[in-house]
């Protein structure tokens, strides 16, 4: 988010644009070292990738919309929903991206709302695109990585932990009806943080030890609001329960050692440890792949499942993502 003499302005990614379309927003653009948007498509005029393109050739940049035009920017992406499903015409990154912002973006709607019963109704219609998508497609991870937003915000980590770790369930040969469970329980996973108290959930500085202690409540939290539901499984709810048991059983709620943590919470694991050190967080900027990759290895079989650890290096080394 860029906020300029009280304009604020929201990231859009590249990938999501599609020529010719007209989503009736300003698009602007803006140098990365740079704060100063300036208006590269206007709402009068359809989406040119060419004019984008050449704008990309002169450094690196990031697409912005301004804050009171985003709604209607995401309606038109909604509006898209079925050609981002089944027109093979469009390129994949493009189909993928665009499916995650939709994903993103009514996820981060129906957390506000908190009922449980739409929570589960929403994760699980978007599982079902998101697994049947990966195991269809088999995207690059390399692609997913790049058109995933990577901020702080609890609904876009939420979607970039299901990603990865259906990613890495497809790759270890899970059949696509666990890889939609996967999802739901991913998607799902840190819920249980709507119901702590947001002033500690969003502060930016250090938190305290009394701050610390709340904060672990969330995979209970998340577990009792969800048992609420009847048709959610017991493999669902375990990821929510179980995401932060660590191998060596120092983790909570429970301090279960490896084997007594279900493999789902242990995948959603590595899952989540990637995907919080490789974004932005209010206290530090994200940490490259390979700082990621050093982490996960010194952590495997502390904190995590090696045997999974192992799996997701191989698949970042196998596409020489650093
Ligand atoms: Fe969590």
């Amino acid at each position: 988010m860029l906020t300029i003499n009280n304009q604020t302005f929201i990231p859009i990614n590249v990938f999501s644009l599609i020529d010719d379309a007209r989503p009736e927003v300003n698009i602007y653009a803006c140098a990365k070292n740079d704060h100063r948007p300036i208006l590269l498509i206007s709402e009068t005029e359809a989406i040119d990738l060419d004019k984008i393109d050449s704008f990309e050739s002169e450094g690196v940049y990031n697409l912005y919309v301004s804050n009171d035009q985003f709604e209607q920017f995401q309606e038109h992406l909604r509006s898209n929903w079925e050609r981002f499903l089944e027109d093979e015409t469009l390129p994949l990154k493009t189909r993928l991206a665009n499916i995650m912002e939709i994903s993103r973006d009514l996820l981060a709607k129906t957390f506000v709302t908190k009922q449980p019963e739409n929570l589960v109704r929403v994760a699980r219609s978007l599982s079902r695109v998101l697994a049947s998508l990966i195991n269809r497609n088999q995207p690059p991870l390399r692609d997913l990585i790049d058109i995933l937003r990577h901020d702080d915000q609890l609904a876009t980590h939420s979607v970039n932990v299901a990603c990865y770790a259906t990613f890495l369930a497809e790759s270890l040969g899970y059949p696509l009806s666990d890889l939609n469970k996967i999802a739901t329980g991913v998607l799902l996973h840190d819920v249980g943080m709507l119901e702590l108290d947001q002033n500690i959930v969003k502060k930016t500085r250090k938190l305290d030890e009394f701050e610390r202690k709340e904060i672990t409540k969330h995979s209970i939290l998340g577990f009792q609001l969800l048992c609420k539901v009847a048709d959610l499984s017991r493999d669902e709810i375990m990821i929510v329960y179980q995401h932060h048991e660590r191998v060596d059983g120092k983790g909570y709620p429970t301090s279960l050692v490896h084997s007594e943590i279900h493999p789902w919470a242990r995948l959603c694991a590595v899952a989540d440890t990637f995907e919080a050190l490789t974004s932005d967080r209010p206290q530090r900027q994200r940490l490259s792949v390979t700082s990621a990759i050093a982490i996960l290895q010194r952590e495997s079989d502390k904190s995590l499942d090696p045997a999974f650890v192992d799996a997701w290096i191989g698949l970042l080394e196998a596409e020489k993502i650093t």
